[in-house]
């Protein structure tokens, strides 16, 4: 049964919350002063905003002459390392707490499992997303779940949590997965493959393949609409590019050197701002058809449908509706062909990997390969689920990921951590931390997640891959059939080798981990 959750309550909600917060002396001075004061006149408000860009100038230290900051200001860790991740992680396993204050970014950056325990989940409440992180995406994901805290965060992941959790919705992604992997992913894929066993001159950029495919998924299972960005002919639906380039550019607001450049482009409606605001438009207006049709035709039913239909059942906000739902095709899109892109090249780095694949997937599925698996025959499959994990501990698709710190604190490791810092932990650097997992740390070892055969999950907090604690990611169970669906349908099938020169990969900067310049890839139909 579903509980009922009225729309029209928030408000009501939102004043409790404030109530009920913990306000200290500071927070309750803070909150008179701002009841009674309104800046009146220009000259006040050009203060009031100097005065705030002075604030923001202090926390933040561009002066700041230490090593790490230097090195940062001026990229000089780029002489000695692809990404800035790994020059990241090498910090980290320098520093004895596995702590890292990059004073420049106002952003304290940990790889210790207590500390990101401690954020995630002991003291929740105290580091929320946070508003610079909500403006960001706040035009794109306006009031969905990604993007927002406390109640209205409360109540979504409440309520897809329900549905997430159902049998008839796993099954229904499961049946998704399989339909665009038989009738789209294998086809596509054979139409480039060399069937002779000669080596072929076309390449294929397996990571822009994988991008369509979880775009056309994700499509399907949360608003019921199939872009058909996977077939034959590659064309690309109009949604699909708006979609992107909304992502992207809302991304790269994150780089910007501060906050003010792009608000002031988006008040001016200039350059990027302006692209992104039509993106969003094309987005947005899109959703809104859809759900338009959807109760136009009363296709509302709360069993075996997608998520827009479930959540049409108990909400009748539409742009509401409209928010939730495109948080979720950010979330599940790029995490998901960032994943399958790593786990490929690793792969085509270690045939033993893929050897050991096969053979436990004849023994579960028998020989034949082009038989779609069942899912009760994935879950059979423990070396399989070993070596998706093994891969995302070294290639997470979301490198790192931030919180705001609400009141001073001190860490675990007894770092100190003022209100309105950037807390960051680093999901890249800690699967690469010897001191978490031994001095095989960079090995692509599947065994190290096996006890006698079984696969055995670890503590969250050392591999926040999913994010961790009350927050941790809607989707994962879900992500990892996909995955391991569209893995074992390619390796039983194609052999798949990674051309070019062999080094790691060197990501492009957005929100999901990217390989700079795509994955090309040769593809050879088994003969076996
Ligand atoms: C390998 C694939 C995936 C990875 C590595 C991943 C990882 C994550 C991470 C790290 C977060 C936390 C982000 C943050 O709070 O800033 C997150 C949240 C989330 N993920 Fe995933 N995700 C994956 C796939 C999916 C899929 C397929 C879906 C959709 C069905 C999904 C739905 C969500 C949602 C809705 C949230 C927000 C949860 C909340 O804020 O309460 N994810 N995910």
């Amino acid at each position: 049964m579903h509980e009922s959750f009225k729309l029209h309550d928030y408000p009501e909600w939102y004043k409790k919350f404030k109530e009920q917060a913990k306000g200290t002396q500071r927070r309750h001075v803070q909150a008179k002063f701002w009841q009674n004061y309104h800046p009146k006149g220009r000259a006040e408000r050009i203060a009031l905003g100097l005065g705030w860009v002075l604030i923001i100038i202090l926390r933040l230290k561009p002066w700041c002459s230490c090593e790490i900051c230097q090195s940062f200001l001026t990229s000089s860790w780029s002489s000695e390392y692809n990404n800035l991740c790994d020059w990241y992680s090498h910090l980290l396993r320098k520093s004895p707490t596995g702590t890292i204050h990059v004073h420049v970014l106002g952003n304290v950056i940990t790889a210790n499992p207590e500390n990101v325990e401690y954020i995630l989940k002991t003291r929740f409440d105290n580091y929320p997303k946070g508003k610079p992180f909500s403006a960001i995406l706040g035009d794109l994901l306006g009031k969905g779940i990604f993007n927002v805290d406390g109640d209205l965060w409360k109540f979504q992941r409440k309520m897809s949590c329900l549905e997430l959790g159902s049998l008839s919705v796993r099954s229904y992604a499961f049946e998704i997965v399989t339909s665009e992997i038989q009738s789209r992913l294998i086809p596509l894929l054979s139409s480039f493959a060399d069937v002779n066993g000669n080596r072929v001159s076309q390449s294929v950029d397996l990571q822009d393949i994988f991008r369509r495919f979880s775009f056309d998924s994700i499509c399907r299972f949360s608003f019921g609409l199939d872009p058909g960005c996977l077939s034959l002919s590659l064309p690309v639906s109009e949604f699909a590019l708006a979609f992107d380039l909304a992502s992207k550019l809302s991304a790269e607001r994150a780089i910007s050197t501060s906050p003010l450049v792009w608000k002031i482009k988006r008040f001016f409606n200039l350059g990027s701002e302006k692209k992104l605001k039509e993106a969003i438009k094309s987005v947005h207006e899109l959703a809104e058809g859809v759900i338009r049709h959807k109760r136009e035709n009363g296709v509302v039913s709360s069993s075996h449908e997608d998520l827009l239909s479930r959540f049409m059942a108990t909400i009748n906000d539409d742009v509401f509706l409209r928010d939730i739902v495109i948080s979720f095709l950010l979330a599940g899109r790029d995490t998901v062909s960032s994943s399958l892109t790593s786990f490929f090249f690793l792969l085509s780095e270690n045939a033993r990997v893929v050897r050991l694949i096969r053979e436990e997937s004849d023994r579960v599925m028998g020989r034949e390969n082009e038989k779609p698996v069942e899912f009760s025959q994935l879950r059979e499959m423990h070396y399989l689920q070993a070596a998706v994990h093994e891969s995302m501990r070294l290639f997470p698709p979301v490198q790192f990921d931030s919180k705001f710190c609400e009141e001073d604190d001190v860490l675990p490791d007894g770092t100190f951590v003022a209100r309105g810092t950037r807390v960051t932990y680093h999901p890249y650097a800690m699967g690469r931390m010897e001191r978490i997992w031994g001095e095989d740390c960079l090995e692509f070892k599947p065994e190290r997640w096996l006890q006698n055969g079984v696969f055995k999950q670890v503590n969250p907090f050392k591999y926040p891959v999913f994010q961790a604690g009350p927050r941790v990611c809607l989707g994962k169970e879900m992500a990892v059939v996909e995955m391991k669906t569209v893995a074992l349908s390619l390796i039983r099938r194609f052999d798949i080798q990674v051309s070019g020169s062999g080094q790691g990969p060197k990501f492009a900067p957005g929100l999901t981990a990217t390989v700079r310049g795509g994955l090309p890839v040769f593809v050879r139909e088994r003969m076996e």
